[in-house]
Formats: structure tokens, C-alpha cells, sequence
């Protein structure tokens, strides 16, 4: 668990109307970093915790990089310039947020599992004092984020792999959309519905195939079942909450049918620039696993 007390012990305060433990932790006398807790929160995904690792491990490898490689770089082209402040719903060990405060962005990650935010926590260590002090972590249901943090706040709010485990998004993605301020960005990624029947094809599993075509759900690579989401329905949702889509890109193609564990023996940069490439243009955006939307709030 990590309350992150330090040398200093936790002690309570009030965010908005929730009350949550704030624990500081020194570093060499420099600026503290600050985990925030919930009180009211849930027991989080208990789902998740027990797949905590495997997932971050994917991260190691080839087929886990491609992910963060493709939406930091559409990130790129819709963010504002550092240091804008960023909240990172679901942000977890913080692969996708981490590399922004490196590049001078204000993080803000709300994650209701401790066991991904002591990860999160861990690669922070490795970080720059200067960085670690710009990554603020908060143990908390996204759902509380605009209560919590404030509603309307950040200028940019990110939520990727995250809506695909909760069987009912919609008071998510509420939330999302009231964390942003306007003229903010909105970034969302999830499992793409249309193309569920692509891995059990691209596998050889005919019958699996078949049924998959008008499927909604889909065990995943870590053994859970999960949703997939259709961009037009997600993206009129999001409209309903004052959000306008501006983007969308496919997300893995390509390297989608790989073993988890396949050695990276490809050259690595032209695997990048080509998933990269399938991200932006139909129709591989169209057939890859995950599907990337960006909107802008009103
Ligand atoms: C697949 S991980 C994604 C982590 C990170 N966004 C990334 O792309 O590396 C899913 C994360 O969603 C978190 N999660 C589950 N339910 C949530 C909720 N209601 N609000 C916010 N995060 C949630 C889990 O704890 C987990 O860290």
C-alpha cells in the first residue's frame, strides 16, 4: 500500500466535499510529492490487482510499447504546450503520463487501485526530482475525479484501456468530460466492437471467429472479460456531455496476432512507424484492436 507518509504522517483534509488522506514523501529535503486517498472510494477493481503486474510486464516488451508509442505521438498534435495540466483517468503505473511530465506537463493520475499506483510510484522514483515533484497520484474511482479535483478544471483529460472493464461506462465518461475545461481535450481509448472477430481470425479459431462477429465482449489478453465500444455511439455519448470528437486513429494492427512474449527481433523503429502509419488511415484504422478518440470540450 502506498500512503507515501515518508517522514511525515498522512494526515486528512477535505478536496471539494470528499475527504482524503494526503500523504507526503520527502526527497532529499526536495519538493514532495503528493498521494491523495479517497476515503469514500470503492475497493476499486478488484479485477485488476491480481493482474497488476502481468500488465505492467507488457509494457517491457515490443507489443506493449507500440501502444504508448502511437497515442503519445497523436497526443502530441492536440495537447497544448507544457505545462498545461493533464488528468490521467485510470492512468495506472503511469506509462502513458509519466513521459509528459518529463516533458514538462502538470499530471495529475487518478487510479482506484493502489497496487498500480505503487507501480506508478516505483517508476517515479527512477525519475528526475523535478519530474516525480510535476505527478500528483490519487487513489480514487475516476467517477469522483470532477468532486474531487475540481470540475472543469484540467486542459487535458486522458482515459485509455480503461472503459472496456466497466460494464457500464456512462457515469465515466460523465466524468470525464466535466474534468475538462473548455476548449480542454479529451482523450479516450477502448476496445474497438467492429473488430472483435479479427483476433480469433487472425488465430485460426473459425468457430470463436464466427461467433465474435456480432460480439460485445471479448476475453482479453490478461484472461478478463471486457466490452468493446463503437466509436460512433461513444463518440455521439460524448457529445451529450459537451464534448465534440476532433480525431480518431486506429490502434494496433499489424502486430496485434504476436505472442505476448514474441523476442523483439524486429527492427523496433519500423515497427513503430508502421503501426503509427495504420493508426491515422482507413481503412487499417478502421480493423485495428483499439480505437483512439479526441475531443474537444465546449
Ligand atoms: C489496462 S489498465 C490501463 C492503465 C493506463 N491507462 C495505461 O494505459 O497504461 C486499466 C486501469 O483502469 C483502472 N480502473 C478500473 N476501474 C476504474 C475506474 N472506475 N476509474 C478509474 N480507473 C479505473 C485500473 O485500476 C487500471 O489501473
Amino acid at each position: 500500500m502506498v500512503t507515501e507518509a515518508g517522514e511525515q504522517p498522512p494526515r486528512h483534509c477535505h478536496l471539494g466535499d470528499v475527504e482524503v488522506t494526503v500523504g507526503q514523501r520527502n526527497q532529499d529535503g526536495g519538493d514532495a510529492r503528493r498521494y491523495l486517498r479517497d476515503q469514500n472510494a470503492g475497493m476499486g477493481d478488484a479485477r485488476w490487482d491480481p493482474v497488476a503486474n502481468q500488465f505492467v510486464h507488457h509494457y517491457t516488451q515490443l507489443y506493449g510499447q507500440i501502444r504508448t508509442h502511437v497515442l503519445h505521438d497523436h497526443l502530441t498534435e492536440h495537447l497544448p504546450p507544457a505545462p498545461a495540466e493533464i488528468v490521467d483517468i485510470g492512468g495506472g503505473a503511469g506509462h502513458q503520463s509519466i513521459p509528459l511530465a518529463s516533458a514538462g506537463y502538470q499530471v495529475t493520475i487518478v487510479d482506484p487501485s493502489a497496487v498500480m499506483l505503487a507501480e506508478a510510484a516505483l517508476r517515479l522514483d527512477a525519475e528526475p526530482d523535478e519530474v516525480a515533484a510535476r505527478v500528483e497520484l490519487v487513489e480514487a474511482d475516476g467517477e469522483q475525479a470532477p468532486v474531487l479535483l475540481g470540475e472543469g478544471r484540467f486542459d487535458s483529460v486522458l482515459c485509455h484501456g480503461v472503459i472496456m472493464y466497466l460494464d457500464d461506462p456512462s457515469p465515466l465518461l460523465a466524468a470525464l468530460c466535466a474534468s475538462a475545461r473548455p476548449g480542454g481535450i479529451v482523450s479516450i481509448v477502448t476496445k474497438n466492437r467492429r473488430t472483435m472477430a479479427m483476433r480469433p481470425g487472425l488465430d485460426g479459431d473459425w468457430s470463436a471467429t464466427l461467433a465474435a462477429f456480432d460480439a460485445e465482449r471479448q476475453v482479453n489478453g490478461l484472461g478478463i472479460d471486457t466490452r468493446g465500444d463503437d466509436l460512433d455511439e461513444l463518440t455521439d455519448e460524448l457529445r451529450t456531455h459537451g464534448v465534440d470528437q476532433i480525431a480518431w486513429y486506429g490502434v494496433r494492427l499489424f502486430s496485434e496476432q504476436w505472442a505476448r512474449d514474441r523476442p523483439a527481433g524486429d527492427p523496433i523503429d519500423e515497427v513503430l512507424a508502421v503501426e503509427l502509419e495504420a493508426s491515422r488511415r482507413d481503412p487499417y484504422r478502421q480493423l485495428s484492436r483499439l480505437f483512439h478518440l479526441v475531443g474537444r470540450r465546449r
